[in-house]
């Protein structure tokens, strides 16, 4: 069966005080057993601290990139080796802001996602089209290349450690989010593509995630669809209380 999954994505938010600060308000806030496997992803230089802090707790710390090499001349780059010997063993791959703003193309995640696979890291592996993709309906096709272009050549053995998020561009910080239907869709199709290409067993058992503008009051409508997994948060992960709402969104 698959996984109900929530993480939060801090992005380029909180210093160390701030960082601290809302990691002991979810320790204190998650009084009860989380309905999902909840991950954090702070920023690099919180990593390790983050790691520390949230040890023998049930969230789990991811990064939100990292470089394909193992080490050398990347000036500014961090490599799954490093990751991994602070204890992070999850990372985000793919999200449409460092696509779009660090000229992340499918070729270099390609590299990224071999260099974690190789790691024997866990991929958040994001994907998803964007406003202009949508209004000329090539939304299906848009998705369907990202996967087959960077994702989809990974053996069968990998996908226990691979995760999905479908992020549409146009929903992300923008408080404009799929409907529960245009999510669903989605999933469903790209469920359908892991299943043709990799197996029914292996796409029954990924869990795909919705990301774009959820919030505590709209979590629990898109996460009750059949293919939608869990989500990835953007600006609510950032407020305790509300994330810790959406992690317990589900039926
Ligand atoms: P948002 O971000 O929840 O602020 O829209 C989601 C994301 O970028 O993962």
């Amino acid at each position: 069966m698959r996984k109900n999954i929530v993480a939060g994505n801090w992005k380029m938010n909180n210093d160390l005080a701030e960082t601290q600060e809302l990691i002991s308000h979810l320790k204190l806030q998650m009084v009860k057993e989380p309905m999902a496997e909840v991950y954090v992803a702070p920023s690099y230089v919180n990593l390790y601290n983050s790691f520390q802090s949230l040890k023998g707790t049930l969230i789990k710390v991811a990064a939100q990139n990292m470089h394909y090499a193992e080490n050398g001349a990347f000036t500014g780059e961090v490599s799954a080796k490093m990751l991994k010997s602070i204890g992070v063993n999850t990372v985000i791959l793919g999200h449409s802001e460092r696509r779009a703003l660090f000229n992340e193309t499918d070729e270099l995640l390609t590299k990224k996602v071999d260099a974690a696979i190789e790691n024997d890291m866990e991929i958040i592996f994001c994907f998803g089209e964007e406003l202009k993709d949508r209004k000329t309906e090539k939304h299906f096709e848009i998705v369907e290349s990202q996967l087959e272009n960077a994702l989809f050549h990974v053996d069968k053995t990998s996908w226990q450690n691979i995760i999905l998020a479908y992020e549409p561009v146009w929903a992300i910080g923008t408080g404009e989010t799929a409907s529960p239907e245009q999510a669903q869709e989605i999933h469903q199709f790209v469920r359908e593509l892991v299943s043709k290409k990799f197996g029914k067993e292996i796409a029954q058992n990924v869990s795909i995630l919705y990301g774009g503008s959820v919030k505590p009051n709209n979590a629990a409508e898109i996460f009750a669809k059949e293919d939608v997994d869990g989500g990835l948060i953007g600006g609510a992960s950032l407020n305790a209380i509300d994330f810790l709402t959406i992690v317990n969104s589900f039926e």
